[in-house]
């Protein structure tokens, strides 16, 4: 399968891919996971992409289509793979589609994760995530079982810098602004279904599970 999650920040992208992934064998392609790794290791794609992430802005399309027609290349990800936070605007789209046409595959599901903006500040403002595996946690909807310490290596988590209430209002609005019409593409080609973000990550999962059998 070819899948596409889409929605605001803290949505829970981040959250169900791991679980698709296990279940479907997909690689999991996060661009925002991909541009973190580059601006930690201060690689020159990582030193142009940090202004823009740092400030809640979008990276260039050209920057990160290119990071992702790479990773399409990888023979993990010619069964199947799961797009997190890619694409984000009708170009990336349209990229995206001419690089699958050339592969002679497409899309084929866009999981819409809908939530109302108001929940999103406390989800954002309290996760914590390891950095050296990507799991992350919520200090009240998932908490580790020892506080600031990942429950597997024990190391301590971090905050993301862009996970503030005032980077996640620009965050929002490049959300509307830009990705909103990316909803709009797919609706026109008849794949997208919506996701109820709101609920519990155990029964968002269970949604997701039905909307992919
Ligand atoms: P990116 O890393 O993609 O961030 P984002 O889209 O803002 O999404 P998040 O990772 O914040 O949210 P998520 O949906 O994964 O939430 P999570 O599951 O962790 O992008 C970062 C930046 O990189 C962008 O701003 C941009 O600058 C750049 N970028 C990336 N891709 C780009 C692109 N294609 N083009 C241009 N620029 C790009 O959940 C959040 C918290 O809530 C967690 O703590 C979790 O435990 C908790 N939680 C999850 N689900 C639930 C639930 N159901 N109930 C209660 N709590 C929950
Ligand atoms: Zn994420």
């Amino acid at each position: 399968k070819r899948i596409i999650l889409v929605g605001p920040p803290g949505c829970g992208k981040g959250t169900q891919s791991p679980i698709l992934k296990e279940e479907h064998c997909l690689c999991h392609l996060a661009t925002g996971d991909m541009l973190r790794a580059a601006v930690a290791q201060q690689t020159p794609l990582g030193l142009e992409a940090k202004a823009a992430m740092d400030k809640g802005a979008l990276v260039s399309d050209d920057l990160v289509v290119g990071i992702i027609d790479e990773a399409l290349q990888r023979p993990s990800c010619a069964k199947g793979f799961i797009l997190d936070g890619f694409p984000r605007t009708v170009v990336q789209a349209q990229k995206l589609d001419a690089a699958l046409e050339k592969q002679g595959v497409k899309i084929d599901k866009v999981l819409d994760f809908e939530i109302d903006d108001s929940i999103l500040e406390e989800r954002i403002t309290g996760r914590w995530i390891h950095p050296a595996s990507g799991r992350s946690y919520h200090s009240k909807f998932a908490p580790p079982k020892v506080s600031g310490k990942d429950d597997i290596t024990g190391e301590a988590l971090i905050q993301r810098k862009d996970d503030t209430a005032e980077v996640l209002k620009k965050r929002l609005t490049s959300f509307h602004e830009q990705t909103t019409p990316v909803i709009e593409y797919y609706a026109q080609k008849g794949i997208v279904k919506k996701i109820e973000a709101e609920k519990s990550a155990n029964v968002v999962t269970e949604e997701i599970r039905k909307s992919l059998a």
